[in-house]
């Protein structure tokens, strides 16, 4: 990371695939309330969607992992909506950091993949190291480790239990044991537990899941081998001879308390939920076949590495897991109402991908599925749009599942214009109900979350 220059282009290599088109960063960081909407902003909507990405600052990257963390916030003040955009200034910010050896420094994230919102703190994450805080204001205050009781990294993809209100998360490491370690902070936001939990080898680990009693941990082979970063420049591949398995721990269990249950090998970045059934885990998740098949710099390798719906049920009484496919539509950033994480959702959302191109493209549509049947419903954004991560809105906060909004940053590829669209997500097949077009290209970002004022 340390020949970059402002326009974008390292010497005289093309540019790769992260930095083109609307994956290329933007520069500027703007305030803006004058905005053009097409149709009606929904009634009570109030609060900050915000949505974190990387956006190099220096206009490159090696690895659209590795660009600064953007926050584009759309907030909603009855009636009123103004966008902002801000870098989460790290250490990152100020000073290009060599990747590899920031992995060593627990502060030096680039904040680039998700924000959440837990006991009164913004957190930006990015899951090999330590998150930062923002306010609403999207202004950075700093690297946040739980007064200093969270010595480890923190996943991108923590979950916040709706009944208990708290917060469960993960990390994992690559370089020193135990690679992979669990958390739990109290609703007030009070770190309470630290497990380590011991696994074969080091793996990439994106994403997991909770249930009302359990978290279940993917055990994937993307693993960190230091001879292959050695043999291709990158520490990380896909080997399916080291096996696959789910981990299945009581939520205050320790890592001795751990069940191991043998899966297909496979990857799965994100997930949509999991519940209990009786003695048995359902988990929905976005499974493909494999992943950076041709290293950490191939993250797209074809149809095989885009997901698809896949259902994995547990039975903890003998001890299989049975895995089925339920859709062919290759698809991924799955979300569900966030009122129903660790027990039985009826519904999920996702966005679209397109596999016919030579690289990862981003689809048309989001889809909404009936988690129960698999049926899915098709959200068409329009030709030349792409979509993105479909967040959902509940209209009141104890409305049922389903009831409120589908919000998404979406891009006009012939205009170069992006837009939040917000879909009423029981007529989920319908036009959005509104269109904010927003004042500058907002590139293809990662997560985001609705934060409700209040
Ligand atoms: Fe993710």
């Amino acid at each position: 990371m340390n020949n970059q220059n402002i326009t974008g282009k390292k010497d005289s290599e093309p540019l790769p695939w992260h930095l083109q088109g609307n994956w290329a960063p933007v520069k500027k960081e703007l305030t803006e309330s004058n905005l053009t909407i097409k149709g009606e902003i929904p009634r009570g909507l109030n609060g900050l969607y915000v949505r974190n990405g990387a956006n190099p600052r220096s206009g490159w990257s090696d690895h659209w992992f590795f660009g600064n963390g953007m926050l584009h916030g759309i907030k909603f003040e009855e009636g009123k909506v103004t966008y902002k955009n801000r870098y989460v200034k790290t250490p990152y910010y100020d000073k290009d950091l060599d990747v590899i050896s920031s992995f060593g420094d627990l502060k030096a994230s680039s904040a680039n993949t998700h924000i959440i919102k837990h006991a009164g703190k913004l957190l930006a994450l990015e899951e090999a190291h330590l998150p930062w805080e923002v306010n609403e204001e999207l202004e950075t205050l700093g690297v946040f480790n739980y007064s200093g009781k969270l010595n480890g990294a923190m996943t991108a993809h923590p979950r916040i239990c709706p009944e208990t209100g708290e917060l469960l998360f993960f990390a994992y490491s690559l370089v020193t044991e135990p690679y992979l370690t669990y958390y739990r902070v109290s609703s007030e936001g009070e770190l309470i537990q630290t497990e380590p939990i011991e696994i074969p080898r080091p793996v990439m680990m994106h994403d997991w899941n909770i249930t009302r009693n359990h978290v279940i941990f993917m055990d994937l082979p993307i693993v960190s081998d230091m001879d292959l970063a050695i043999t291709t420049g990158s520490p990380f591949g896909f080997k399916p001879e080291c096996g696959a398995r789910l981990g299945v721990m009581p939520r205050k269990g320790t890592g001795t308390d751990i069940r191991w249950f043998e899966i297909d090998p496979c990857y799965v970045f994100h997930t949509f939920n999991a519940h209990e059934q009786e003695n048995k885990i359902i988990l929905h998740v976005s499974r493909q076949k494999e992943a950076m098949v041709g290293g950490l710099k191939d993250i797209y390798g074809g149809d095989s590495t885009v997901a698809r719906l896949w259902r994995w049920t547990i039975d903890l009484d003998n001890g299989t897991v049975q895995e089925e496919q339920l859709d062919d539509a290759p698809s991924d950033f799955p979300r569900i109402d966030d009122r129903k994480i660790g027990i039985k959702a009826e519904h999920g959302y996702c966005v679209q991908f397109d596999t016919s191109t030579d690289s990862l493209t981003i689809g048309k549509y989001l889809y909404k599925y009936n988690l129960t049947t698999g049926s899915r419903q098709s959200h068409d954004l329009g030709n030349n749009v792409a979509g993105g991560e479909p967040v959902f809105i509940p209209q009141e906060p104890y409305s049922s599942e389903d009831k409120g909004w589908i919000m998404s940053l979406v891009h006009e590829r012939e205009e170069r214009k992006s837009k939040l669209v917000i879909i009423d997500s029981q007529n989920f097949e319908s036009p959005p109900v509104a269109e904010i077009y927003l004042p500058q290209r907002v590139p293809y970002g990662a997560h985001g979350s609705w934060m409700p004022a209040n």
